[in-house]
């Protein structure tokens, strides 16, 4: 039987989860089995509040009878858990996969700790091959196009069917053909001296680790 790496690296991040703690519930298909993991310890009666980073987690957590709370009631988080599209050995990420990377980024930075949970395909050398997602508002985006181009990329606006693609938040994502990133903290900024672009898919410093599923049946940290 073939070993489903994403729930592995899921589930192995889901025992970092005390009794108490306020936790940041990621987007995507490898958050997925670690809330659902989480659904099953609170059933067993595990004690936790949570906050979702997209509707589609937050449905999923009510679903599965996670306390949610909103983001008036509580102050910082104690542990985030989501996936990424890409991490390298500095723990630098790229995400927005699922398009949630504005509100993953505001939860994860609230937290104190955020444990990335991903399949071995995920882990690279070099940043960049994954098209970087960049949240733009849909005020003048072919402005902001225009900026994302003058930054050595090709911006394509992400499309559902013949729809464009929106957020939870209502903007437009641009999906940005960098090629390598070589230096990811220099694009951070450049991306947000652009007015258009509300937050971009670069996480720097904000992992504190990696929890890595592998098609052994192995799991590998990256610290
Ligand atoms: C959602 O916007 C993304 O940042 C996801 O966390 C990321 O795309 C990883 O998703 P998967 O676990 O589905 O690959």
């Amino acid at each position: 039987m073939s070993v489903n790496v994403k729930q592995l690296a899921a589930e192995k991040a889901v025992e970092y989860v005390k009794d108490g703690m306020k936790v940041g519930l990621g987007t995507g298909s490898t958050a997925y089995w670690a809330i659902r993991k989480l659904g099953e310890r609170v059933a067993e009666g595990l004690k936790i509040t949570a906050v979702a980073t997209s509707q589609a987690s937050e449905d999923q957590a009510r679903e599965l009878g996670i306390p949610l709370v909103g983001f008036g009631d509580i102050d910082r988080l104690d542990l985030t858990i989501d996936g990424a599209d890409e991490l390298d050995g500095k723990l630098q990420l790229v995400k927005g996969g699922g398009g949630a990377l504005l509100r993953e980024k505001i939860v994860a930075m609230g937290s104190e700790r955020m444990i990335v949970v991903a399949d071995e395909s995920k882990a690279v050398e070099t940043l960049g091959k994954f098209p970087l997602p960049v949240e733009i508002v849909p005020f003048a985006c072919e402005w902001t196009l225009s900026d994302l181009a003058k930054l050595g990329c090709e911006p394509v606006l992400r499309r559902t069917g013949d729809e464009l693609y929106k957020s939870d938040n209502g903007n437009y994502i641009a999906d940005c053909h960098f090629g390598a990133i070589h230096s990811a903290p220099e694009l951070a900024k450049a991306l947000q001296g652009i007015p258009g672009v509300v937050e971009h898919g670069l996480f720097i410093g904000i992992a504190d680790f990696a929890i890595i599923g592998k098609s052994d049946g192995s799991i590998e940290v990256i610290e």
